[in-house]
């Protein structure tokens, strides 16, 4: 019989990422949603398995496929990805929440096709669970590693790092990728520059090229955590 043995410098340590992009219903048929290709999240799955990582994807709505290799669990909305993290997060080193989840939902989804009636409707929505900030929060295992990703454009109260700083702090991570975005940079584009910064706003790494060289950046900062 042959022993396979995973080497690489993950190996033996169990990782968990998000990616994709949620979508909430408004009836069978519409949703709220947004533009996450996955692909971020995809390459870090991708790089931990070729680090020598057990990987747990949780994928939400992703248009790119899942890397061979990794555990995929497939969910929809946020408090679908959010419930399929907690369960995959209690036995893992590391959490990587790299999709982009809605920050709001409808209170109210339709069970049957809503009707045009002549009279725009309003809807409703509700606040849906910070997944990052509860894991920063629960702790749900020791010295377990939390990472958050950040898509930020600089506006008039801030730049893109001000923005970044003030999040890390809030969120409650070890570690939060900052990334600018706008003007052709970031969703949906092969190559990005990105800022890792620590829970306090200090920056630890900083990266730029493809979606592969990221995630390896990432994981060579999560690899002297854990
Ligand atoms: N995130 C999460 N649960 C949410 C919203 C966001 O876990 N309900 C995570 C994302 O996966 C990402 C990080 O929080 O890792 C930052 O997401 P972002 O949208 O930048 O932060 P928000 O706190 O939602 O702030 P805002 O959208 O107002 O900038
Ligand atoms: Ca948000």
């Amino acid at each position: 019989a042959l022993a396979l043995v995973a080497t690489g410098d993950l190996a033996g340590r169990h990782v968990v990422v998000s990616a994709g992009g949620t979508r909430e219903p408004l009836d069978p048929v519409r949703f709220l949603g947004n533009r996450s290709s996955g692909r971020q999240g995809v390459a870090l799955a991708a790089a931990a398995a070729a680090r020598g990582a057990q990987v747990t994807l949780v994928g939400a709505n992703l248009s790119v496929p899942a890397p061979a290799g990794v555990e995929l669990v497939t969910v929809g909305t946020a408090a679908e990805l959010r419930e399929a993290v907690r369960a995959a997060a209690k036995v893992a080193d590391v959490v990587v929440m790299a999709a982009a989840v809605a920050d709001y939902r409808p209170v109210n989804p339709a069970g049957t096709k809503l009707k045009k009636t002549g009279a725009p409707p309003t809807i409703e929505l509700v606040e849906t669970v910070d997944i990052l900030a509860e894991l920063g929060h629960d702790r749900l295992r020791d010295s377990q590693v939390i990472v958050g990703f950040a898509a930020e454009t600089g506006d008039a109260a801030a730049s893109v790092l001000e923005h970044g700083r003030a999040k890390a702090r809030r969120k409650g991570a070890d570690l939060l990728v900052v990334n600018a975005v706008g003007d052709g940079q970031g969703f949906g584009t092969a190559d990005n520059a990105v800022t890792i910064l620590d829970g306090t706003g200090e920056i630890v790494s900083e990266a730029a090229g493809s979606k592969d060289v990221v995630a390896h950046a990432v994981w060579d900062v999560v690899r002297t955590l854990v």
